[in-house]
């Protein structure tokens, strides 16, 4: 998909290749594809035509999102309304059943949809863009602040390349960009902690707390320095809240209670100077530094609700 986003053009926004990129292979996941094996170049044409659209519709609803959660009426944005109902379109039952190799979360909420619900059609379709708006929304921005930070890190680079090349090497695989499938399994994703999210014990990286709580993989730096998101619940009884300083907060049933998680991401009794640089270990366990500095961390925007405003757009050159 990479290569194929590179060949529109010479000059690539980074944050366009990686909502492509990511949009497209989430969608199949979830949704399947029309065509199913059929691979004539017209069919996957027009599979192509229908993700590029729905990632416009899903950017135009994410838009307005932060306005839905605050509790504005969705028929306001007309855009936005409309682009949510061109994606409930081609979520209706009777286009989803054409699709194959559906995912079983899919597959399991139609089902749950016929059997448990009394929704209409639409409202059913709905329900599938709710979900589709969930997975995107914040594996964009998180994929896009990866690369970003990859990119910027000449070291975290190589020892991503490092680690990527083991896992080829180990599984006989080679890159041909003539045919770029590569068939990784779980476990093999799942080993590579400077890419990935398994987080190693301290034995494995050799750190000792508390520098073993810095972040230990790209993603999670990235997420630590970029993301926003908030946890947002309703008190369902009232109780006393406790906190780790003795303090007590009396909540009332109903009270919205927001959470806000990156507070922590920049405190330095848990991440050693945060703002300036920040450890990833390597499957060696040797520790290499991802430049932070305060001019890019503090100024991301929301990797959260919405797509971020990228502070500037980073452009990859053929
Ligand atoms: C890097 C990728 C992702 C990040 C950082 C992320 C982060 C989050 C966060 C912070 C929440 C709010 C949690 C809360 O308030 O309790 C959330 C909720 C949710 N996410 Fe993700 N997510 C990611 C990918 C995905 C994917 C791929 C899917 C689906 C396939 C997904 C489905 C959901 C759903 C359904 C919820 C709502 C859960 C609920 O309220 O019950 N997410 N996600």
């Amino acid at each position: 998909m990479w290569t194929e986003v590179f060949q529109q053009s010479h000059r690539v926004s980074l944050r366009l290749a990686a909502h492509q990129v990511m949009f497209e292979s989430g969608y199949l996941t979830l949704f399947g594809k029309e065509l199913g094996e059929d691979r004539r170049q017209a069919r996957e044409a027009a599979q192509k035509a229908l993700v590029l659209n729905a990632l416009e519709n899903f950017k135009e609803f994410d838009k307005i999102f932060p306005a839905l959660v605050a509790g504005l009426p969705i028929h306001v944005f007309k855009s936005g309304y409309s682009a949510r109902e061109n994606l409930a379109k081609t979520m209706h039952a009777e286009n989803l059943c054409k699709r194959e190799n559906m995912s079983d979360l899919i597959s399991m909420r139609m089902i749950l949809n016929d059997s448990l619900s009394t929704f209409n059609d639409l409202s059913k379709a709905r329900t599938h863009v709710a979900l589709l708006w969930a997975s995107q929304a914040n594996t964009l921005p998180a994929t896009f602040w990866s690369l970003f930070y990859l990119i910027r890190s000449p070291d975290a680079m190589k020892h991503a390349r490092r680690e990527v090349q083991g896992i080829l090497e180990a599984s006989g695989l080679t890159v041909d960009p003539g045919n770029p499938t590569l068939t990784l399994t779980r476990e093999q994703l799942d080993n590579m902690p400077v890419m990935g999210k398994k987080t190693r014990s301290p034995t494995a990286t050799g750190l000792q707390p508390p520098a073993v709580r810095t972040s230990d993989s790209v993603i999670k730096e990235a997420m630590r320095l970029s993301s926003a998101s908030m946890n947002v619940r309703v008190a369902k009884e009232d109780f006393l809240l406790h906190l780790d300083n003795q303090e007590a907060y009396r909540i009332r049933k109903d009270d919205v209670i927001a959470l806000y998680p990156p507070m922590l991401h920049f405190d330095p009794e848990i991440y050693e100077d945060p703002y300036r640089s920040v450890t990833v270990g390597s499957q060696q366990g040797e520790l290499v530094a991802i430049e932070g500095d305060s001019s890019v961390s503090l100024g991301l925007s929301a990797a959260g609700w919405s797509l971020p405003e990228a502070p500037l757009e980073s452009e990859l050159k053929e």
